[in-house]
């Protein structure tokens, strides 16, 4: 069964063919880098962008990989959540093509997209695990038991993690998309002096919050001038405080549940820093820690693949849902 996958759900445009016997075929990505300039997406040209993409993308797919319209099964398309115009993009174009083709589509969760990345990899993990998804839109821990079957044990309060990278870097100057911005500013610098808040780690529970922590950032900015210097160690402050807090949060997620692997899928985990700190956490621990490679903790195609090709395969059909659901909670998916 050979799956063209397709996500548009923000700034990235993602393809993807997944076979459910030989795997991963071929993907591609289209990044809108026009948003910088805004510090930040602009939702309107991130969905004219999709249209203007997306076709040439799928082309340039099945050209690579020697694949034709008819050699495709099935659709599977991120139906939310997401900016409504840039889903809508990935929906009605997937929903015609299936059409054409007399092929089902399928509606697939963003988010389940990231949990399920780590698939991707050779070094698959089994269900169940704990995950953490850390992305620009969501930070949230699950605990995922099998496809569809995600109960999530905590999530932010306000911003996610993603989001303070990204309003922090903006705050110093450091451009968009942040979290890369930072990390590399942060390489030049080192521990100062300046401790930021780890937020809601002096009390129980797995909720996170980082709308304070950028505050504090700020303010910390406004107290002297800025420089090369100071940008650095801000930087490096920064995420010294958002990567302990997530390892914090991990570590008291994992002795809670007694999970012996651990997942970090979104964005924000292509972090060098945090990929390091929880690969130490987790060999203390004893716990397996895996992650997709930075490509496919960014949104991407793939994912979406992944998803639709198991969820057709253990029996989902086409409902011939055309909705979307930019707002879309995780926990409203069930098992195919
Ligand atoms: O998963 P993603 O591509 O899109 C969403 O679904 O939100 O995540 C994007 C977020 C952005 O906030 C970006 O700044 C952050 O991931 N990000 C990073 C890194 N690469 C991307 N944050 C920290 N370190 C990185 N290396
Ligand atoms: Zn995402």
């Amino acid at each position: 069964m050979l799956v063209l996958g397709i996500e548009t759900s923000c700034d990235d445009t993602g393809v993807a063919l997944y076979d459910d016997k030989e795997g991963l075929k071929a993907h591609a990505l289209f990044s809108q880098v026009r948003h910088a300039a805004y510090g930040g997406v602009v939702p309107e040209l991130a969905s004219r962008d999709h249209i203007q993409k997306l076709l040439p993308v799928i082309d340039a797919l099945l050209q690579e990989s020697k694949t034709e319209l008819s050699d495709l099964s099935a659709i599977a398309y991120t139906a939310g959540p997401g900016l409504a115009g840039a889903l809508l993009v990935g929906a009605a174009l997937a929903r015609a093509l299936a059409f054409a083709l007399a092929i089902p589509a399928l509606g697939i969760h963003h988010l389940e997209g990231h949990l399920l990345a780590p698939k991707l990899e050779a070094d698959a993990p089994d269900f169940p695990f704990l995950a953490l998804l850390v992305s620009g839109g969501h930070t949230l821990l699950a605990d995922v038991q099998g496809l569809g079957r995600y109960t999530i044990l905590g999530e932010s309060r306000d911003d996610a993690a993603g989001e303070a990278f990204d309003k922090s870097a903006k705050a110093l100057g450091l451009g968009y998309p942040g979290g890369p911005a930072i990390s590399a500013a942060a390489a030049q610098g080192h521990d100062a002096g300046l401790r930021l808040p780890r937020p809601l780690t002096d009390r129980p529970g797995l909720d996170f919050s980082f709308s304070g922590l950028k505050t504090a950032l700020l303010q910390a900015a406004r107290a002297q001038p800025l420089d090369d210097i100071r940008r650095a160690h801000l930087a490096y402050a920064l995420q010294d405080a958002i990567v302990d807090t997530l390892v914090i949060k991990c570590r008291r997620a994992l002795l809670a549940t007694g999970h012996t692997r651990l997942v970090i899928a979104g964005g924000v985990g292509a972090n060098q820093t945090l990929r390091d700190r929880l690969t130490e956490e987790t060999q203390n621990l004893k716990v397996a820690l895996y992650y997709p490679r930075p490509a496919f903790c960014t949104d991407n195609g793939a994912m979406i693949a992944y998803a639709g090709c198991q969820r057709l395969v253990a029996g989902q059909t086409d409902r011939g849902e055309f909705g979307i659901r930019p707002r879309w909670p995780l926990n409203e998916l069930t098992p195919p």
